[in-house]
């Protein structure tokens, strides 16, 4: 069977070891330096002002094109201050490293990304958002339920996710878990930004997974999990005492149309074909 029946059977595929541990390592790397580099105290008033749900939404929506840094829950205190080390407060990083960061870049426009896409049958992939996941030690929150596409809707295919390990995901860390096979049922709801920026969902279909169902993906760090955009997927909070780093990518085909209400849009930065700069 090849990787797309499979892909296409399942709604996700396991590939080990398809990224070096020294690639695994300049990634973090990287991110520690980024880390290093920003200044918590330049945000603080998003979680602080009266306005903080306008003001927090649009640091959200501008983050399609930036570099932006999401905490955890509860990070900051009611003066605006982080109550532990950034280092250890942050949530993740979105949406644009793999454009705006040298490294990221490199990787994610690199030639194995490209022909994986070209494998599950993408024309003309493209990027439309990157992510580093921290997922704490201690205080790495849960990813309710959801499918990707929810929140990046296309047609006439779905988004697919490509979920790198940077480090081991268990069951203890926060691994990610799954319904196999649950994308035959279809997408359940959208989210949806209006004309005004604001948000919310839209319910398709308002029938529950069968979370009896869901399996749990523990992988070794370089490993590669796709997901396929309706597959349903969570991952619970990270009780243990050490991270699990991550780095996620959503490909579409520039051929697919990308919905004009989706929260993330484009307007500065084009949406680069996958094989101009590989
Ligand atoms: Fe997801």
């Amino acid at each position: 069977m090849s990787i797309f029946s499979e892909f296409q059977e399942q709604g996700f595929l396991i590939l080990e070891n398809f990224v070096s541990p020294t690639i695994c390592d300049q990634l973090r790397q990287q991110t520690a330096k980024l880390v290093l580099e920003f200044e918590p105290q330049t945000i603080k008033n998003i979680f602080t002002t009266n306005e903080q749900s306008r003001i927090s939404n649009k640091y959200f929506f501008d983050s399609s094109e930036k570099i932006n840094f999401f905490f955890e829950e509860n990070a900051f205190d009611n003066e605006g201050n982080l109550c532990q080390s950034k280092e250890l407060s942050i949530n993740k990083i979105g949406h644009a490293l793999h454009e705006l960061d040298i490294v990221f870049k490199a990787f994610s426009y690199s030639n194995i990304i490209a022909n994986l896409a070209t494998e599950l049958a993408l024309k003309n992939p493209a990027i439309i958002q990157s992510m580093y996941i921290f997922k704490q030690p201690n205080i790495g929150g849960e990813v309710n339920c959801h499918q990707d596409s929810t929140f990046l809707y296309t047609e006439p295919e779905p988004v697919i996710g490509f979920w790198f390990a940077l480090e081991d995901a268990t069951i203890e860390n926060g691994c990610l878990w799954v319904i196999p096979a649950a994308h035959k049922l279809g997408l359940k709801s959208r989210f949806i930004r209006s004309t005004d920026d604001t948000t919310s969902f839209k319910i398709l279909d308002n029938t529950q997974w069968d979370l009896t169902k869901l399996t749990p993906l523990e992988v070794k760090k370089g490993s590669l999990i796709v997901l396929h955009g309706f597959l349903p997927h969570l991952s619970y909070a990270n009780k243990s005492t050490y991270s699990r780093h991550a780095y996620t990518l959503h490909l579409i085909d520039k051929n697919w149309y990308y919905a004009k209400d989706n929260w993330l849009q484009r307007h500065n930065l084009p949406l680069e074909s996958l094989f101009i700069k590989s």
